[in-house]
């Protein structure tokens, strides 16, 4: 009996520290995909991004902390550079997929024009963790890669608030916009208000909301079958965009940022974007939205 239950024990500590040694070996087991139009180009454990690119530390304005906070990070550019080759540059836009579904799409434009990083620690050696006040939630995982630029000394980065801060990343792709949101564009008659709007929407919502089905998978659906505008009444929808805490007790919804300038008339283009799209409804089944693709020639492969 004492045999059996020495037997069990014994089972029972190497099962516990066979779970110990997968927790340890987590981290570096972690790999981000690089994709092309969906097609894989290569993956990469977290470990491995040392080899071709140089490290450093990074000071920056945490806009989902409203404080400087300083990451460990890789060049943006040189790692798209490494794994691409030069032709990512004449890409259209960049996909950033998240693990918790938030999925923004960034125009290349702004990589060439900004320094981005991938951050992968906290500089102090402080959990890779942030109070993401903007949403409410608490100690959210960075990792295992969280995007983030050096905005310190660029009053139109600050201005982009947390927008384009993906963290959670395990995938990161090349694309074009209308091969990956063709469900999403104003009909070419729209208004130049509808237009702007479509401009505006895919800056500041699309990362976490769908439009018939096309978009980031954080947050609910605003237009199939049922458009917000059909059921919410107009003036609850412009307090929605600009404070939800208002309407909806603890919502993680973010109020449209603070700093965005002409706030007022965002927030109006937005809207008429969403009354637009009433008489757009449709969704596709299919996963083909890569129609017309074409991908960059990886010649260093
Ligand atoms: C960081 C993610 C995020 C961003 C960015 C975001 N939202 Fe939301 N939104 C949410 C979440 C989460 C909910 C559900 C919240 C809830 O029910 O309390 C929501 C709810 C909504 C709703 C209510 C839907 C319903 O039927 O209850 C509307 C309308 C809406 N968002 C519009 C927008 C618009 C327009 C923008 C851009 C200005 C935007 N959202 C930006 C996360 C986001």
């Amino acid at each position: 009996m004492l045999r059996l239950w020495r037997t069990g024990l014994c089972v029972l500590l190497m099962l516990l520290s066979i779970g110990m040694a997968a927790v340890q070996a987590g981290p570096a087991a972690i790999t981000i995909e690089f994709r092309d139009h969906h097609k894989l180009v290569r993956s990469l454990q977290l470990d491995e991004f040392a080899m071709i690119a140089p490290m450093r530390i990074l000071e920056i304005y945490e806009a989902h902390e409203k404080r400087t906070r300083a990451y460990k990070v890789y060049p943006a550019r040189v790692v798209f550079d490494q794994i691409f080759g030069k032709c990512w540059r004449t890409a259209e836009e960049i996909v950033f997929i998240s693990k918790d579904g938030y999925q923004p799409s960034i125009p290349v434009e702004k990589f060439l024009t900004f320094d981005a990083y991938l951050a992968f620690a906290s500089a102090d050696g402080s959990p890779f963790t942030l109070d993401n006040l903007l949403q409410n939630e608490e100690m959210v995982d960075l990792g295992p890669l969280y995007l983030v630029w050096d905005n310190l000394q660029s009053p139109t980065l600050r201005q982009e608030g947390a927008a384009d801060m993906p963290y959670q990343l395990i995938a990161i792709e090349l694309s074009t916009f209308a091969a990956r949101f063709p469900r999403l564009v104003p009909p070419a008659d729209a208004s130049p208000a509808a237009k702007q709007g479509f401009l505006r929407f895919r800056k500041h919502c699309l990362a976490c909301h769908t439009i018939n089905g096309e978009g980031g998978g954080k947050a609910p659906e605003l237009n199939y079958p049922v458009s917000v505008t059909e059921y919410i009444r107009p003036e609850y929808l412009r307090r929605w965009l600009d404070e939800p805490a208002s309407i909806r007790y603890n919502t993680t919804m973010p109020a449209l940022a603070a700093e965005t300038p002409q706030r007022e008339q965002v927030i109006t283009e937005i809207i008429t974007y969403l009354e637009t799209m009433r008489t757009q409804k449709g969704i596709q089944n299919t996963l083909d939205t890569n129609r017309g693709a074409h991908g960059c020639k990886h010649s260093n492969q």
